[in-house]
């Protein structure tokens, strides 16, 4: 099987999976039919869904099935809709176009955006801390701990705030390396670690998939940036040539376009290098990271 006929089955489950978290959490709970709306909307309007892939296969190295990763994927997948819908409010890169469809604020309201995006970062602690999400009380800890962790100040808030102050000034390529490392690397890095988490994987093993998801995460934040400079805004449901508009710190924006790519090429070795202790078992994780490097959406 192709990866992405993987990516796309794992995100059809993701999706059957995440529609019943949103129903199961919403109904008979008073939640306003116009919220509710917007959280579908945000949560359930597309995307490649490549972070619940990375839980889901990360756990399966140490023997955990899809349905078992699950609960913890669409967690994680609701914290990254989220910061979507925010990230998109004219406040941030007032962005009027997401996953090929009008952004939240657009198709409801600013505030109707805030509010779903706060209702998604919620919702993903409420779902880690449910028994079904995993029998073992201190796995839930820690999933609830790294996520709050990844997704808060010192990961993609934090991160955030420096993409935001980072347009006044001009960063070194290690400031801006260490900006996409918070706002974009640490959910992604925390996506594989979940996956050791769940599979309650040895600390050495847990470290090697931290290892992969940082590599990962510098990986697929320059590609977006590659994406954004070069991309079509057809395939990749998105506005384009806004970072260089709005003067983003990128590493293409830096480097230039060739440099980047060279930079992002070599990522594939160090990727791989980090899965070595797996064997084949990796063979999905490194196809994964060909695909970030490689991908045209
Ligand atoms: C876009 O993420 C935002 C970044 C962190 C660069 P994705 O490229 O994963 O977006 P979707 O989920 O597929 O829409
Ligand atoms: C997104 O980075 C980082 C987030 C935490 C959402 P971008 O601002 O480059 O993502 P896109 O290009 O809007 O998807
Ligand atoms: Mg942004
Ligand atoms: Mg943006
Ligand atoms: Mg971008």
């Amino acid at each position: 099987m192709t990866f992405t006929t993987k990516l796309d089955q794992h995100g059809k489950r993701l999706n059957r999976k995440l529609d019943e978290l949103l129903s199961s959490h919403g109904l008979g709970r008073g939640v306003p039919a116009r919220l509710s709306e917007a959280v579908r909307y945000a949560a359930l309007s597309g995307g490649k869904r490549f972070r619940p892939l990375l839980v889901i296969e990360s756990a399966a190295l140490f023997g955990v099935s899809p349905d078992a990763a699950m609960p913890a994927a669409a967690a994680i997948e609701c914290v990254h809709c989220y910061s979507l819908s925010h990230d998109d409010l004219p406040a941030m890169d007032d962005d009027d176009i997401r996953r090929g469809k009008p952004t939240v604020h657009i198709a409801f309201d600013e505030a109707t955006a805030i509010l779903a995006g706060d209702s998604l970062l919620t919702l993903a602690f409420e779902i880690l801390a449910a028994p079904s999400t995993h029998s073992e009380p201190s796995v839930r800890v820690a999933l609830i701990e790294g996520l709050g962790r990844a997704a808060g100040w010192a990961g993609m808030t934090g991160g955030q705030m420096l993409d935001l102050q980072a347009q006044e000034l001009q960063p070194t390529k290690a400031e801006i390396e260490r900006l996409q490392a918070m706002k974009t690397g640490a959910l992604i890095q925390f996506s594989c670690e979940a996956g050791a988490i769940i599979g309650q994987a040895s600390p050495a093993e847990r470290k090697a998939l931290k290892t992969y998801g940082a590599v990962l995460g510098r990986a697929f934040q320059i590609s977006d940036d590659l994406l954004d400079a070069e991309g079509s805004a057809e395939t990749v449901g998105k506005s384009t040539g806004k970072d260089d508009r709005q003067g983003k710190a990128t590493l293409v924006g830096l480097l230039g376009i060739d440099q980047a790519r060279s930079y992002l090429m070599a990522l594939e070795d160090e990727a791989k290098a980090a899965l070595s202790c797996f064997g084949e078992r990796a063979e999905t994780l490194i196809d994964a990271a060909r695909f970030v490097i490689h991908r045209q959406r």
